[in-house]
Parts: structure tokens; C-alpha cells; sequence
């Protein structure tokens, strides 16, 4: 089996994925007529075309637009189906999803219209295909930390759905100390917590993020490379490191993906893994994001098994579901590794 198969048929995990990122031109265009709202190109290609970013405010201003179309429970829904279609088509058997609740109740979007629409189509696709999921509720960090605790009351009244919290959005000039308090407010009431740091932002923001926050998993993260006593103690802390390849060349927080830190960082002993961010503005899903790595970075087997078993090991779910998913890739390895 070549790698190409093995990466495409291997059972995966995703734990970096914003759902709003995930909504394709086409179904932008359908939601969009049907809600009676005119976006500002004329078809989906025109859409493609303008994906071309400078930098992470760049990519911002055009997925927030993106997302204004979303006003109906059954137009979150459509989003997550669509996502979780691929989850299906890609082996993805376990997805810990993004939502941005202030992207929509900015816009007079309830919050409750935003989580049940999204909440439907996960259990749809648990039921149907055994796909498992968790939520992470994520505040906008160029809002205020008031408007962070009016999410959080939110999201209180949905605690059942909600696992974790995240920080995401403009990082620069956003350090996670900004919301010190809120994170300590949403681990009180029992959620789990996680932030981008070190994607565009300094290393120090990880060590915020880490210290003041914290967290779980550190999202992206690319950063820590800048300080080598901060490698050690993410290395010593088996801190999970959620990589995006795809997005950081979009993005360019690298130049190419020759560049990209992921095999390196393995090499240190960093709890590396790949995700997707933004699949539907950046060029690719789960397996794109690896296939395009392993191709630029020359990885193997091994290098990926290790990827995968990583992303298992740094899920929120139960230790019992990650050891079966964890057993399945391992066999899968045993059964295509020559
Ligand atoms: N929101 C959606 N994608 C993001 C990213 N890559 N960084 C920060 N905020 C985001
Ligand atoms: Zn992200």
C-alpha cells in the first residue's frame, strides 16, 4: 500500500477544525439565496478566486463575511452535515469542532439557533455512522473579555453539549492574558480549556496561554520553536500541539510547505498532530492536510501512525473510546505497513 492509500484509509482524529471554516462556496451560495441575502460575488468560482491571503486578518474579514449568511437552525445544520460528510469520506472517526457562538449572536443570531442546528447534525452522524464528536465553544479575542462572559452564560445553559472552550481570532495584540479570568470563570464551571497561541503571535503568548489559561492543547503553536526552554517544557508536559499545514501556508505563516515545522517537531519529542483549521478556505480536509506534509516533508508509515496515535491520544473523549480508536490505527498499521 502506498503512503498515499495508507494516509487516505487510516482511521483519524481531528481536533482543530472551525466549523465555520468548513462552509464551502456552493452551499454559501445555496444558504444564501434561500435566506434572500446577495453576497458581493456572483458564483462560487468568483468566491474561490478571492481566497488568496496575506495573513491571518486577511483570511478573517472573508470568513466572518462568509458566515453572515448563516441565520436558521437548519443553515447550521447544513454547515456540520456537509463537514461531517467528509469526516465520512476521509475516515475521520473522531472530531472535536470549533464554533464561534460571537460571530453569530453579533449579528442577532441566537445562541441557542447556532448550537441546536450544529448539535442535530452530530448526533445524526453518530447514529448513522458511528462518527463521535465533541464541541469546543470559542470566544473571539478581538471582543471584549464582557462580551467573553456573556458567551460563557450561554454556554452554561447548554453545558451537556459543551466539553471545552477556546480562544481564537485576531491574535496579534490579543494576548490570551486578556481573558485570564473568563478562562478561569469557564474551568470553575467544569469546561476544559484550549487556545490558538503562537500561530502569527509571539512564544510568549504560549507560555500565557499555558500559564494563565491553562490549557490542554495548545492550537497551532508553530511559535515555540522561537525559544528552546519553552520546547523543553511543552516536550516535558506531552502539551499536544494542534499543527494546521494547509492553513499555515494560506496564511504564510510559512513560505512553503518544505518548511513546515511538524517533522521536526516529532524529531524533538513535541505531541505534534495535523488538522484541518479552515478546510474550506485553505485547499484541503484531513487528508489533503496530511497527504500534502507527507509529500513536502518525505513521511513515513511510522511518521504518520505517530500523527494519528498523537491526535487520539489528545482528544477530550473517554480513555476507553481512545484506546479502541488508538488499537484501530495501530492494527490498521500492522495490516499495510510494507
Ligand atoms: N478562526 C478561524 N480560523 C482561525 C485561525 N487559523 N486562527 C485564528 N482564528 C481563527
Ligand atoms: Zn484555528
Amino acid at each position: 500500500m502506498t503512503i498515499q492509500q495508507f494516509i487516505t484509509a487510516i482511521p483519524k482524529s481531528e481536533l482543530h477544525l472551525h466549523i465555520e471554516g468548513s462552509f464551502e462556496p456552493e452551499l454559501m451560495f445555496a444558504i444564501a439565496q434561500r435566506n434572500g441575502i446577495q453576497l458581493k460575488y456572483k458564483s462560487a468560482a468568483e468566491v474561490k478566486e478571492a481566497y488568496k491571503f496575506s495573513n491571518l486578518q486577511d483570511f478573517l474579514d472573508i470568513y466572518y463575511a462568509g458566515a453572515g449568511v448563516l441565520l436558521h437552525e437548519q443553515d447550521f445544520y447544513d454547515l456540520t452535515r456537509a463537514y461531517l460528510l467528509k469526516c465520512k469520506e476521509q475516515n475521520v472517526v473522531h472530531t472535536e469542532i470549533f464554533f464561534d457562538p460571537q460571530t453569530h449572536t453579533d449579528r442577532g443570531v441566537a445562541f441557542d439557533t447556532v448550537i441546536n442546528g450544529i448539535w442535530r447534525a452530530l448526533r445524526e452522524a453518530e447514529a448513522e455512522w458511528g462518527i463521535t464528536s465533541l464541541l469546543i465553544m470559542s470566544y473571539l479575542r478581538h471582543l471584549s473579555e464582557e462580551s467573553a462572559f456573556e458567551t460563557l452564560q450561554h454556554g452554561l445553559r447548554h453545558k451537556d453539549k459543551i466539553v471545552a472552550v477556546g480562544l481564537d481570532s485576531s491574535e496579534k495584540g490579543n494576548p490570551p492574558s486578556k481573558f485570564e479570568r473568563v478562562f478561569a470563570a469557564s474551568r470553575e464551571a467544569g469546561f476544559l480549556t484550549v487556545a490558538h497561541a503562537g500561530e502569527e503571535g509571539p512564544s510568549e503568548y504560549i507560555h500565557e496561554a499555558l500559564n494563565l489559561l491553562h490549557v490542554s492543547r495548545i492550537d497551532h503553536g508553530n511559535r515555540c520553536l522561537d525559544d528552546e526552554s519553552l520546547v523543553q517544557r511543552l516536550v516535558e508536559m506531552k502539551m499536544p500541539l494542534t499543527l494546521c499545514p494547509l492553513s499555515n501556508v494560506a496564511l504564510r505563516v510559512i513560505q512553503g510547505m518544505e518548511e513546515h515545522p511538524v517533522k521536526r517537531m516529532l524529531d524533538l519529542g513535541l505531541r505534534a498532530t495535523i488538522h484541518s483549521d479552515d478546510p474550506a478556505y485553505f485547499g484541503g480536509y484531513m487528508n489533503e492536510n496530511y497527504l500534502e506534509t507527507a509529500r513536502a516533508l518525505h513521511l513515513t508509515k511510522e511518521d504518520v501512525l505517530q500523527l494519528v496515535v498523537n491526535s487520539f491520544e489528545a482528544g477530550f473523549d473517554s480513555a476507553a473510546q481512545k484506546a479502541k480508536n488508538i488499537a484501530a490505527a495501530r492494527a490498521f498499521y500492522e495490516a499495510h505497513k510494507d
